[in-house]
């Protein structure tokens, strides 16, 4: 299928995967995708991502590398609707922890992955606020077609997530500064030594995590919500979102696209500055490169760094910006920023909702909670939130919320600490009784 694609970078952050869709046989519906699903025999068909390969379609089957991402489920939350303040059966979580690494990178890392292969490369990179680098790793393992070498900001990653490169072999380097800082250092050293990098400027890694995007619509049966909400860190998945919607419709796959809501922490709100206080835009292709730059002049002056308890979006220079600027456009969406204890009280309400999550993800369940009640979003709309990672991610962040702080009550509104309580039948009855009513 090599003839269909092109790679084109109108500048370096504006790095695209583009097909000649004439010549790609797309099917004529999006219900020809679902029926694949049946074929568990075949894990391209089985895989989230290459179930869809046609919307993706830059490499030959033979050389797909899987390891069966993107088994994850779209389901309702009665608990988090009420929250949020939607009415009931309006609100859907998508739940991004079941895959195999525990987090939406593996959608991104199966695409990067192949394309490695298809050229050959030996030793793969990326610098990671823990999940990209749990990824690539796991890619790596599983597969051995190649070394991986991770750049983490230090004692800027949660244990979960580093547990998980250390146990998949990955060479760890642990680099003085936060992740701004060890991306652009393994930026550089990809470059300098050659090295396959994997972060989302990498434009295939943005192609696989467009499937994300296929999987909601397909978990609604192919009918369009009216917002899609989602984390922003790096800004790769809402960017990858702007690209799939556009390129469905494009297709004459989908009529018409949700609206995107982008959602920062507080303490890593570049976007939202950006975008809701300079009013920065898409602008057809050419947005004010003068604001961006004086934007960073003035973050750099002022020494400011990102800080947030939501470690994976502790960002403050997202490599996409440009991207997501354009997807912004594409689906009329909106920016918004929540603080880290709006973040910890949603995570909270996820997980008494049935799902669990870590504690970014939660960042689009307390956005769109804060668009509802900016009546943004009504309570008639149906709404899915992306829930990025798994809630054992970060175990000290949620052992934190719940049981922390002084006496080991929590801090949180919806903190559920453990009782301390001897070992004695009595007394035991007693705790249960008290606290349960039973
Ligand atoms: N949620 C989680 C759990 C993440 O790990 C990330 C990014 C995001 C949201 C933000 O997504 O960058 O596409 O806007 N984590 C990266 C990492 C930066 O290194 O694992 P984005």
């Amino acid at each position: 299928m090599s003839e269909t694609l092109s790679v084109r970078a109108d500048s370096d952050d504006l790095f695209d995967v583009l097909y000649d869709w004439d010549r790609v046989p797309v099917p004529r519906s999006l219900r020809e995708f679902t029926a694949r699903r049946a074929n568990i025999g075949s894990p391209l068909d089985l895989s989230g991502v290459w179930r869809f390969r046609e919307l993706l379609p830059f490499a030959p089957d033979d050389q797909i590398v899987t390891i069966g991402e993107g088994q994850t489920i779209l389901r309702p939350s009665e608990l988090v609707a009420k929250y949020v303040g939607m009415q009931p059966g309006r609100l859907y979580l998508q739940y991004e922890g079941l895959n195999p690494s525990g987090s939406f990178k593996d959608n991104g890392m199966t695409a990067a992955a192949t394309h490695a292969r298809m050229v050959g490369a030996k030793l793969a990179a990326c610098a990671s606020t823990g999940n990209t680098s749990a990824s690539l790793a796991i890619y790596a393992s599983a597969t051995g077609l190649f070394r991986v070498v991770v750049f983490v900001g230090s004692g800027k990653i949660a244990y979960g997530k580093l547990s998980q490169a250390l146990d998949y072999g990955a060479l760890t380097l642990q680099i003085k500064g936060d992740f701004d800082d060890a991306l652009s250092r393994v930026r550089q050293v990809s470059q300098e030594a050659g090295i396959y990098l994997c972060n989302s400027v990498n434009p295939f890694r943005l192609e696989g995590q467009k499937a994300i995007i296929y999987r909601v619509l397909e978990g609604l049966n192919w009918e369009i919500p009216d917002w899609i909400v989602v984390p922003g860190g790096n800004l790769g998945n809402s960017s990858a979102f702007g690209k799939a919607l556009q390129e469905l419709r494009q297709l004459g796959l989908i009529d018409r696209v949700p609206r995107l809501a982008v959602i920062n922490a507080a303490g890593a709100n570049t976007l939202f500055q950006l975008y809701e206080g300079q009013g920065l835009r898409w602008n057809d292709g050419a947005p004010d490169q003068a604001l961006i730059d004086s934007y960073y002049a003035d973050m750099d002056a002022k020494q400011r760094r990102a800080k947030t308890l939501a470690s994976a979006i502790e960002i403050n220079r997202p490599v996409n910006l440009k991207k997501c600027l354009r997807a912004l456009a594409v689906c009329d969406g909106v920016v918004r920023e929540v603080s880290d204890e709006d973040i910890l009280d949603a995570k909270a309400q996820v997980g008494a909702g049935g799902f669990g999550c870590e504690p970014a993800s939660a960042a689009s369940v307390s956005g769109a909670k804060l668009l509802r009640a900016q009546g943004v979003i009504a309570p008639s709309d149906r709404v899915v939130c992306i829930l990025t990672g798994h809630q054992l991610k970060d175990p000290n962040a949620t052992v934190q919320y719940h049981a922390g702080g002084d006496g080991g009550h929590g801090a949180g509104r919806f903190r559920n600490a453990p009782v301390v309580v001897e070992n004695d039948l009595a007394k035991i009855l007693d705790v249960i009784e008290q606290a349960l009513a039973v």
